[in-house]
């Protein structure tokens, strides 16, 4: 098994080569001046299997397009196997047609996915209208949660901690956390006005009054979201707030707005980022030695 990344995740892809005594091979990515993708693989390939670690931030559009060329490459160049380990799979937001005339992105992106890798493994994707990655992806798509990791880090870093779900969405990984706690946990409502404004409220009342507040969501991205999430639970009480999120996107300067704002910000290093405090690397390994 040979490891590599389009660069995107290289510390992540570096650990996991490490953790299964496999080699870790560099892929060459660079532009033309005309700013067409040149790509080299740096070792033979013929015969073997091939795990590319590349997380869909930043840019996601970049990423998408080299993970389709590296793997097209790679089995061109003889690989038995490609298989995609992409920690955060962007795209999967949109996973309806909004508006009139809209591109139903995911739909794209999985299409050009199946195409080209043989098998997909991702953390918590953004799976909110379909039921599962089987909806969209013809190819085995292995769908891992960083739940657990996320319920010890709380367990070990936050005393008195209450959990907080800033949407109707995120119950799947903010119900789960505070299971594997032990804690109380609440599901706000969102209202989202436009991409870059929400309003959050308290319907399904608990009492937080000096408790220690973790808001669990998969996606920060601008910081919007757990901005106004941590005003509402500030307002009812809350001593602290610290929000995790699996995928640290920090768009805008979605971090220094957090801190701003009071919220300490603590992600998965599924995105590389100086937030990150909890490792996944460990999930990923226990998913490649079955492949
Ligand atoms: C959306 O439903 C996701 O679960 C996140 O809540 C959202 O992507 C966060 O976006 P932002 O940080 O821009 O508010």
């Amino acid at each position: 098994m040979i490891i590599t990344s389009c660069g995107n995740s290289v510390k992540l892809a570096k650990s996991i080569a490490k953790k299964l005594k496999a080699k870790f091979s560099p892929l060459t990515v660079s532009s033309f001046p005309d700013g067409d993708i040149y790509m080299k693989f740096n070792t033979n390939l013929k015969g073997k299997k091939l795990v590319i670690v590349q997380s869909f931030q930043p840019h996601s559009d970049m990423s998408l397009f080299d993970i389709v060329f590296a793997a097209e490459t790679a089995k061109d160049l003889g690989a038995k196997k490609v298989i995609l380990v992409a920690p955060y799979l962007a795209y999967m937001r949109q996973d309806k047609r909004f508006n009139p005339g809209e591109c139903i992105s995911s739909r794209v992106m999985a299409k050009l996915l199946n195409n080209s890798v043989d098998k997909l493994i991702t953390i918590d994707p953004h799976i909110h209208r379909y039921k599962s990655l089987k909806d969209i992806f013809t190819i085995s798509a292995k769908n891992l949660t960083a739940n657990s990791l996320i319920g010890d880090y709380v367990k070990k870093k936050i005393k008195n901690p209450v959990i907080i779900g800033p949407d109707s969405e995120s119950y799947q990984w903010a119900e789960v956390v505070a299971k594997h706690v032990g804690c109380d946990c609440t599901v706000l409502k969102k209202t989202r006005h436009s991409s870059r404004h929400v309003s959050e409220k308290m319907i399904h009342k608990i009492d937080i009054e000096g408790m220690n507040a973790v808001i669990v969501d998969d996606i920060i991205s601008t910081g919007h979201t757990i901005i106004e999430a941590a005003k509402h639970v500030k307002k009812m009480g809350a001593k602290s707030v610290t929000a995790i999120g699996v995928h640290g996107l920090f768009v805008e300067n979605g971090f220094d707005k957090l801190k701003k704002a009071g919220v300490k910000a603590v992600t998965t290093n599924c995105i590389e980022h100086s937030t990150n405090k909890i490792d996944v690397s460990v999930l990923l390994v226990k998913e490649l030695v079955k492949c």
